[in-house]
């Protein structure tokens, strides 16, 4: 049995008997502001921004809204059971951490402390293309718990196909491929400071410890634009130098590098010209089970059952590619029709408490995939936060089970819910 729900809540009551008040807040709109507080106006914006207008980002909250779920009494909720079996592995709750690019930007440990918090709370952490650490160094962190790698297809062939290799080296169990940015997303909050993290050669780390990227890097001729140099760029370089691996920054200044692998990074990162038909191409070098991320409609679900895929994840990317693109809830009931169990379906966008996890796996997915709220709590507290986040969420969606009726998550289907009437 995996009922920690109580004890949770008990070791919060009875720390604050004793004076200690939790730091985390446990709503969702909590931890936004309590991170805006600790953020660079710059960091904010890049995280809890969203494309356009940011209709879609609010869409992800009210499709929730427009589920109710209906409990049920008497039933003998003694014995509690959250975990789910994923890819023949058992989790301790349906949720995974999503791949989240950048955390630098939240706290300097980044990707290593929320390596660190989901490993001793038994998550699992999709470890990011766009990650300020090495897939390889919080993998080490992680022990065998269990952590996939997120891939953004690069121009480059020979760099997937090392990404894919140090993956599978380092222990990931599965490969999620990202398809919705096969560009940036038009993002007015980013476009008004008018900043993208990566050009400080933020978020590039797993470039710049890659074999097959640093060798291009040799041979790159850079196309060294004309720049005024002023306070800011200044910043920027010493940024990018910074962040470059190894020692010795008058060393990393003079090689060119920095600059180079920031350039090089800019022209290859995505690749709008990939068709279903390059799927292929990723079967045959890697054999983690792969998952697509960003799956909206029902004809792509299907599409990814007939080119043989091990899952998929539903996903917008949090709204930050398509402003009036569907709530992934919404998306959810018609695509899991059409899956009808033969995958695997993940959600993401917009899942922020337990009563969304409940809604979620009654509409059809089997788990879901946390993004913003981990990287508010990483950046209020580090990995102490995440943790305690992490801890939070697995008493809340325990709670919401077992006062609904239910004992485990296979319980759960669109039976316990249903649609807001409106009078
Ligand atoms: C993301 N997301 C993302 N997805 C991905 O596949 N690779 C990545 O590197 C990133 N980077 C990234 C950075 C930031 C700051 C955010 C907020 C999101 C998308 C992420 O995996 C996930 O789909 C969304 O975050 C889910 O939505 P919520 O939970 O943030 O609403």
């Amino acid at each position: 049995m995996n009922q920690k729900a109580l004890e949770r809540q008990k070791e919060i009551y009875l720390n604050g008997f004793a004076g200690k008040i939790p730091v985390i807040p446990f709503t969702s709109y909590g931890l936004e502001e309590a991170a805006k507080g600790v953020l660079s106006k710059k960091a904010f914006a890049y995280i809890a921004g969203g494309a356009g207008e940011e209709k879609t980002v609010k869409q992800n909250r009210t499709a929730f809204d427009k589920w109710q779920i209906v409990p049920q009494m008497l039933k003998n909720v003694s014995e509690r059971d959250s975990s789910i079996i994923l890819l023949n592995k058992k989790l301790p709750s349906p949720f995974l951490l999503a791949p989240v690019g950048v955390l630098s930007l939240a706290h300097r440990d980044a990707d290593l402390a929320v390596a660190k918090a989901a490993a001793s709370e038994n998550i699992p952490y999709i470890f990011s293309n766009q990650a300020s650490v090495p897939m390889e160094v919080c993998a080490q962190a992680m022990n065998n718990q269990t952590k996939w790698f997120q891939l953004y297809w690069s121009k480059s062939r020979d760099l997937v196909i090392s990404f894919l290799q140090r993956a599978e080296k380092c222990g990931c169990e599965a490969l999620v491929v990202t398809l919705d940015t096969t560009m940036l997303g038009w993002r007015p909050r980013d476009l008004q400071l008018a900043y993208l993290p990566f050009l400080e050669g933020k978020g590039i780390a797993q470039y710049t410890s890659d074999p097959v990227f640093t060798d291009m890097l040799k041979t790159y001729q850079s196309q060294q634009a004309k720049r005024t140099i002023n306070i800011q760029t200044l910043h920027g370089l010493i940024s990018m130098v910074n962040h470059y691996p190894g020692n010795g920054f008058f060393k990393k200044l003079k090689s060119g590098l920095p600059i180079k692998a920031v350039q090089l990074f800019t022209e290859m990162y995505t690749n709008p010209y990939t068709t279903w038909d390059d799927l292929q191409f990723l079967r045959e070098h890697t054999s983690l089970p792969i998952f697509l991320k960003g799956i909206l409609h029902a004809q792509d679900a299907q599409r990814a059952l007939d080119y043989g895929v091990d899952g998929i994840i539903v996903s917008n990317h949090g709204g930050r590619q398509v402003d009036g693109a569907i709530a992934t809830l919404d998306a959810l009931p018609q695509i899991s029709k059409v899956v009808n169990k033969q995958i695997p379906i993940l959600l993401d966008s917009g899942v922020r408490s337990g009563a969304d996890v409940f809604k979620a796996i009654a509409l059809g997915a089997d788990a879901v995939c946390f993004g913003r709220p981990y990287v508010y709590a990483l950046a209020i507290l580090g990995e102490n936060g995440v943790k305690q986040w992490i801890k939070n969420i697995k008493a809340e969606f325990e709670l919401t089970m077992a006062l609904s009726g239910y004992s485990q998550p296979s319980e759960i289907n669109i039976d316990c819910l249903q649609t807001v009437v409106t009078q």
